[in-house]
């Protein structure tokens, strides 16, 4: 798996650095609430986790999963609920994880969502985010990020193509003749 990747653009310890970094400004914002973290499924997950570990704050912990991307490197445009929260979010202040955001679609969904159910607050903590490929039509932005990024396909640290490369703990870039397999 290692040896489809051409270039590695963050490293492990230069994402969980900066993922500590991202906890400390989290801290101080939450440090009289109690959110609720909402990590959207799958590529989330990583981030989720080793963001959570290192906040040292009181929080709980739901999955959504909402899907633009069907296993090509370019979003379709739609995006759908393909597996709902188990809380109800009214009245709750949120921060939502994300792996990246891109054209910010998925995003606008999710905030649209949860404003309509009730949040009292909602924030946006993303691992990358990718400014170029936004949407005009997107008008929310994250309240965290990890690292900017050009506008290229990336994978791992949660990215995948076509479901796989979510395991790599550094985020890079495939090697063109992956795509042609
Ligand atoms: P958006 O709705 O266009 O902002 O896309 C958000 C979702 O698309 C992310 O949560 C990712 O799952 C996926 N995505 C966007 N860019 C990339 C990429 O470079 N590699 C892998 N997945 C991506
Ligand atoms: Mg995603």
């Amino acid at each position: 798996m290692n040896n489809d990747i051409e270039r590695v653009l963050y490293s492990e310890s230069q994402i969980q650095s900066r993922i500590a970094e991202i906890a400390k400004q989290i801290e101080n914002d939450y440090a009289d609430k109690q959110p609720v973290v909402i990590s959207v499924l799958t590529g989330a997950i990583l981030f989720t986790v080793d963001l959570l570990e290192k906040l040292d704050v009181y929080t709980t912990l739901d999955f959504i999963d909402v899907s633009s991307y069907f296993g090509g490197t370019e979003s379709s445009g739609r995006v759908e609920l393909v597996r709902d929260l188990k809380s109800d979010v009214k009245g709750k202040d949120i921060l939502i994880c994300e792996d990246i955001i891109d054209s910010g679609r998925t995003l606008q969904f999710l905030v649209d969502l949860l404003k309509k159910r009730g949040a009292k607050s909602i924030k946006v903590a993303t691992m990358l985010d990718k400014p170029d490929g936004r949407d005009e039509a997107v008008t929310v932005e994250a309240d965290y990020a990890g690292f900017t990024v050009p506008n290229e396909f990336l994978v791992g640290y949660g990215l995948d193509y076509d479901g796989f490369y979510r395991n790599l703990p550094y985020v890079g870039i495939l090697k063109p003749a992956v795509y042609s397999k």
